[in-house]
């Protein structure tokens, strides 16, 4: 069939070229952004005198119908069509008829496009923002569970510090925050309107733009008809939020992985959020940790195909900007599962106490706690760090720890430890004492609950 813009040619595409040329397959998803921005135009044409009041009703009108007909599944879209622009415009056009034709007036694909995508991120965003709301939530919820179990704090992958369970896991609902202030930053930054650009000039007619911004719910205009039409930066810029995000999810799917290890065993995943094998029958997967990890490499790709893409485009449209939406389609798609299938995953983790506590016994992770009880008896920090460190190398021959070291085996290294000292490499003390403002002490990570409780209520 010829295409609705032939003109200069007589439309007919090879049928080989035409498949893939076109787009419907999947920007159709934008088919109520499409619908519910051509109801603005009309408006606008209507209010400015460019189509007449009653062409403007009947044209909205028959944008509503087709709306309702597509949600409730009594219109299929026809995937012959090149985009859902074009869609959207010959269903008009056959139920209007001439009438249909005058809704492309003072407007091009190009913009339309444009139009079409910030609004439908928009609306992605809001559901990324309830998302990740609810999985902080998630997060409080079990840190306040686990804010008095100890475990190994690590650096190095080596057993550093005593913390508490609350503590690290509120240490992902804080970069979660920070993901949700790019997400709303981004989304600021992209909901401004780029109709009324037009191909890429602007246009003769007298139109307002302002008037379409704001019935869109839009917070301005686009002020440069050639960047509105031809930047794509607020796609890479949900996607490099996306991204971070995903990093974010990937560090924690990999403590997860490693904490429900036989060698580690700190946490239980819920038998619903695990696998089997189908060999192995002592086999408890984390297959859900395992692939959010892995999906992450796929959310870094979506990005770095639309960087690519866009890299060496000279100004304005070019058609090899229709490949902006499958890269963001995926990684929105993607993340959303993610962040579902996480919250469900984090919520059934149980947390093993005794088996936190051993490695937490077995690490030394207090030698620290010692020097500073050293440098409390008025030793200077690094002499106290030595000392330390030699009743650890001791400890280590012995085939010991420095809790179970007998006064007199602790005189060897300092006269001036005396029976306190027990007191203040207890584990519980350790945590207990690290009172500095984000430190871990049990007192600090209510604080950081509530804080972030109060910031996610909002
Ligand atoms: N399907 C196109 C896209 O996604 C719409 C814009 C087409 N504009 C054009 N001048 N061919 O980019």
């Amino acid at each position: 069939m010829a295409k609705m813009w032939a003109g200069r040619t007589d439309g007919n595409v090879n049928q080989i070229a035409d498949d893939f040329n076109s787009s419907i397959h999947f920007d159709c998803r934008m088919y109520r952004q499409d619908i519910k921005g051509s109801m603005a135009h009309a408006a606008m044409l209507a209010k400015q005198g460019i189509i007449s009041a009653q062409e403007g009703a009947e044209i909205i009108q028959g944008l509503g119908d087709i709306l309702n007909d597509l949600e409730n599944g009594t219109l299929d879209f026809d995937l012959t069509c090149e985009d859902i622009h074009m869609f959207v415009e010959q269903e008009l056009t056959q139920r209007l008829g001439d009438l249909g034709k005058k809704l492309h007036t003072a407007r091009s694909r190009n913009d339309q496009v444009a139009l079409d995508i910030r609004m439908y991120l928009r609306d992605e965003i809001n559901s990324f923002e309830d998302k990740v709301n609810a999985l902080i939530a998630v997060i409080c919820e079990k840190a306040e569970e686990y804010r008095d179990y100890i475990l190994p704090g690590y650096t190095h992958l080596q057993r550093a510090q005593p913390i508490s369970f609350g503590h690290h896991l509120m240490a992902y609902a804080m970069m979660l925050l920070r993901d949700l202030e790019r997400l709303s930053d981004c989304k600021a930054r992209m909901n401004v309107s780029p109709i009324g650009a037009c191909a890429l000039a602007g246009t003769t007619y007298d139109t307002d733009r302002r008037f379409e911004a704001h019935e869109l719910e839009f917070n301005g205009v686009c002020l440069n008809s050639l960047d509105a039409v031809s930047d794509r930066d607020f796609c890479l810029e949900l996607m490099s939020a996306l991204s971070i995000l995903m990093m974010h999810f990937s560090r924690f799917s990999e403590e997860i992985i490693l904490w429900a290890s036989w060698e580690f065993k700190f946490i239980e995943l819920s038998d619903d959020y695990t696998t089997g094998s189908s060999i192995m029958p002592q086999k408890k997967n984390p297959d859900i940790a395992e692939l959010v990890r892995g999906k992450t490499g796929r959310v870094y790709g979506d990005l770095l195909a639309l960087l690519t893409t866009l890299k060496g485009l000279p100004l304005a449209y070019n058609k090899d900007m229709q490949e902006d939406k499958e890269s963001i389609f995926d990684a929105c798609d993607t993340v959303k599962m993610c962040l579902d299938v996480f919250s469900g995953m984090l919520k059934g983790m149980k947390a093993n106490r005794d088996n936190m506590k051993k490695a937490a016994q077995n690490g030394f992770i207090n030698a620290t706690d010692l020097a500073d009880y050293l440098v409390k008896k008025g030793l200077p920090f690094r002499t106290a760090y030595k000392i330390s460190g030699k009743a650890v190398a001791y400890c280590i021959e012995k085939g010991t720890v420095l809790e179970n070291l007998s006064l007199d085996e602790y005189k060897i290294f300092s006269e001036l430890i005396d029976e306190d000292v027990y007191k203040d490499i207890d584990l519980v003390t350790c945590v207990e004492k690290r009172i500095s403002e984000g430190g871990t002490s049990f007192r600090s990570v209510d604080c950081q609950i509530a804080y972030v409780k109060e910031r996610i209520s909002k």
